[in-house]
């Protein structure tokens, strides 16, 4: 079996699916891996190491008409999937719920799209095919170093002949992967850190890591399917933000990493939220893309200075900006995922495993996974005939 690593395309990618560590694993299982030129050289993985670690290099022509699955990290483009062929496979971060159609259209194909954003997160052993958790691990770790590079302040205490610092008050809102990354992260750097989410079993979660957990006198419960938030109704997201608003006025850095899976980012940082904050201080905002984000003053891939002298960051895709650790946590990620398919050197779909019924969204010629059929059956126009 030949698997192929394609070359990111996608506007400052600079992750690439496999590295050349992972190599190894696969041809023991019998396949032998094609990588695509120049891509690893972004995330500082040269050709040459590929070569030295048993892969070809070829070119794009050849990785798209030879290989028998294709790794990336993002969905292809049009452009992209145009030169995939019947019956080859392609994994990666597809985000089929996002585009449905673009699914509809690899199964006209006859592509089969394995997407590693579908993973049951909570089966243990889809541990280590989550790639979700390990990119927003990145994620987490990156935003607090990214407020403290633009604090004008030390985090930890600090105790010089020249005088006393104070530690910085940092804030994480949302306490999933990313946001006790940013608490174990912040507390490293010597920050006091407070933590608030609205799933109550976060508490415990972030109190280990030495944050002091908030609990609002509203004390909304909003856990949902799958160890998810659920989205909050008009009333409570307003007790929220007003109870919010004095706790962040208080905070030197915020942290927002808040999402509900399938709906727009609740809005937790208004614009009178951080008009009542100090000059200096900075908002990280992790959950900032087109359809919004935590803070109500984030632009996506833009640091918004204030007339109060607030900095309001919403990085895009802040795993990119660790290229090499990020490649490798992913490439772990989606070797184990591929590894799961091969029975006997070969790619076997058994559909009543709970990751393959997840995980493979075409097959055949159709939308196989329940949740993009689902989708489709609700579209206003016509995906779901394939
Ligand atoms: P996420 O990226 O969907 O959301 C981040 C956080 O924002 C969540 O903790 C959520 O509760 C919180 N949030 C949503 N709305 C909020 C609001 N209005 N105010 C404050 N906080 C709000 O979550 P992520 O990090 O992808 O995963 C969340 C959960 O998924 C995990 O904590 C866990 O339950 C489950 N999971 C389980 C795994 C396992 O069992 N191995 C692995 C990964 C995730």
């Amino acid at each position: 079996m030949r698997v192929g690593v394609a070359k990111e395309t996608a506007p400052d990618e600079r992750r690439v699916a496999l590295v050349p560590d992972a190599i190894q694993k696969l041809r023991n299982s019998g396949m032998t891996v094609l990588v695509e030129r120049g891509a690893g050289a972004a995330a500082h993985f040269p050709d040459q190491s590929y070569v030295d670690a048993g892969a070809k290099i070829v070119n794009t022509a050849t990785l798209c008409s030879t290989s028998d699955v294709i790794l990336r990290i993002h969905r292809p483009t049009s452009a992209e999937a145009a030169m995939l062929q019947e019956g080859q496979v392609v994994i990666g971060l597809l985000a089929p719920l996002l585009d449905p159609l673009a699914m509809v259209r690899l199964a006209r194909q006859k592509v089969t799209a394995v997407s590693l954003d579908a993973i049951p997160r909570t089966l243990s052993r889809s541990q280590g095919m989550d790639a979700l958790s390990s990119q927003a691990n990145v994620g987490g770790y990156k935003a607090v170093l990214i407020a403290a590079n633009a604090f004008g302040r030390y985090f930890p205490l600090l105790t010089t002949p020249a005088g006393t610092a104070k530690p910085a008050n940092v804030l994480v809102l949302g306490v999933g992967v990313a946001g006790l990354q940013a608490i174990a992260t912040a507390r490293r750097l010597g920050a006091m850190v407070k933590a608030y989410d609205v799933r109550s079993d976060t508490k415990e979660q972030a109190e280990s890591l030495g944050a002091q957990f908030v609990t609002l006198k509203s004390a909304i419960e909003a856990t949902g399917q799958g160890g998810y938030a659920r989205a909050l109704t008009a009333e409570e997201q307003a007790a929220q933000q007003a109870e919010l608003n004095g706790i962040i006025a208080a905070s030197d850095i915020v942290i927002t990493t808040a999402q509900v899976p399938g709906r727009r980012p609740p809005v937790l940082v208004t614009r009178a939220a951080v008009e009542g904050m100090k000059s200096g201080s900075v908002i990280v905002d992790m959950a900032a893309s087109e359809l919004g984000g935590n803070c109500e003053l984030s632009r996506p891939g833009k640091v918004i200075a204030t007339p109060n002298g607030v900095e309001v960051h919403a990085p895009v895709n802040l795993p990119a900006s660790m290229p090499t650790g990020a490649s490798t946590f992913y490439s772990r990620n989606i070797s184990n995922l591929l590894l799961n398919f091969v029975v006997d050197g070969k790619l076997d779909f058994d559909f009543s495993d709970e990751v393959t019924a997840a995980t493979v969204i075409t097959h055949g010629g159709k939308v196989v996974q329940a949740a993009t059929q689902q989708l489709l059956q609700t579209a206003p126009k016509g995906g779901a005939q394939a």
